[in-house]
């Protein structure tokens, strides 16, 4: 007999076995596959829509932008805003907050000790930022010799790796703290960007009424040893999308405060002449309580997860 109602079909579908499987992948499948059904009924999706949106997710994966999709629709936030409520739960204190990582790091930047230029072979590509500050516990403590990878975008908005036109870990380095925490680096202040137009995602964007934009900002991985690693971003103050981000990655513990320097010899080893743009900034971390929270993971590594 192979005559089926929906309800049929979908029991099989999610209930046809030839050996066990793995039963959290069966059963978040079978969530999944069953609200899709009902979706499809729902709101009687035609063959041309449902095939269209196949296609759509094809391009998707084809133009390598999952990872912004997922970021738009809210996936990434929520990962996040999850994570902190299990802390809630467990009573663990918040240390710096938590920001998306974003579909564009690169593993492997060029490493410098307490300072780097990120903005080598970038002069002039906007107003000069010298950021600094220091790695602390939650007790306020430096976290000697800790890690600050930290990466932004162009001029134009692009990031390294994922654009041709720049060369490899251009605006990418990782920076090893000094013995009490301490960090700095210049770079220029970086813009705002927009999903790339003409693409798989500005395409979903434009059917939902939805704008692509989000608002200045610099990314940072942070750990250090007995730590837990801390993915997070800073906003620039004064952005028109910062309180409206396509990613809804920004967070009000996270914008920082400018200064303007007009001179200081104190940044001379940055070959900081004139004046430039000042920002002080503590990561703060909680403490890991298990290995695997303490390891510098991108998302995408999932061994440690
Ligand atoms: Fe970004």
């Amino acid at each position: 007999m192979a005559e089926y109602t929906p309800s049929q079909l979908l029991a099989l579908v999610n209930g046809n076995q030839v050996s066990a499987g793995d039963e959290r992948v069966r059963a978040i499948t079978a969530r999944i596959v069953s609200d899709l059904f009902q979706t499809i009924e729902t709101f009687q999706v035609t063959p041309n829509e449902f095939w269209s949106a196949m296609k759509w997710l094809t391009r998707l994966g084809q133009a390598d932008m999952v990872g912004l999709v997922t970021a738009g629709l809210g996936f990434d936030r929520l990962l996040d805003i999850l994570e902190e409520e299990a802390d809630e739960a467990a009573a663990r204190a918040q240390g710096t907050p938590r920001a998306i990582e974003g579909p564009l790091y690169v593993a492997g930047a060029p490493v410098s000790q307490r300072e780097v230029r990120l903005d080598e072979g970038n002069e002039g590509k906007g107003e000069t930022l010298v950021m600094e500050g220091r790695v602390l516990g939650l007790d306020g403590k430096p976290v000697p010799h800790a890690s600050v990878d930290v990466w932004h975008c162009n001029e134009l908005g692009r990031y390294s790796h994922f654009d041709p036109e720049q060369p490899a870990y251009n605006l990418r380095r990782r920076i090893e703290t000094d013995a009490e925490g301490n960090y700095r680096f210049r770079s220029f202040l970086p813009p705002g960007y927009a999903i790339p137009p003409n693409s798989p995602v500005s395409d979903l964007f434009a059917q939902l009424g939805r704008h692509g934009n989000r608002p200045a900002h610099i990314h940072f991985l942070v750990s250090g040893s007995g730590k837990r690693a801390l993915t997070t971003q800073v906003n620039i103050p004064g952005d028109t999308f910062l309180d409206d981000d396509f990613a809804f990655a920004t967070r009000d513990g996270l914008v920082v405060s400018l200064e303007r320097i007009e001179r200081s010899d104190a940044y001379s080893s940055l070959g900081v002449t004139g004046s430039f743009t000042h920002v002080r900034f503590d990561f703060v971390l909680q403490d890991a309580i298990t290995d695997s929270e303490a390891v510098a993971a991108s998302r995408y590594d999932t061994t440690h997860a």
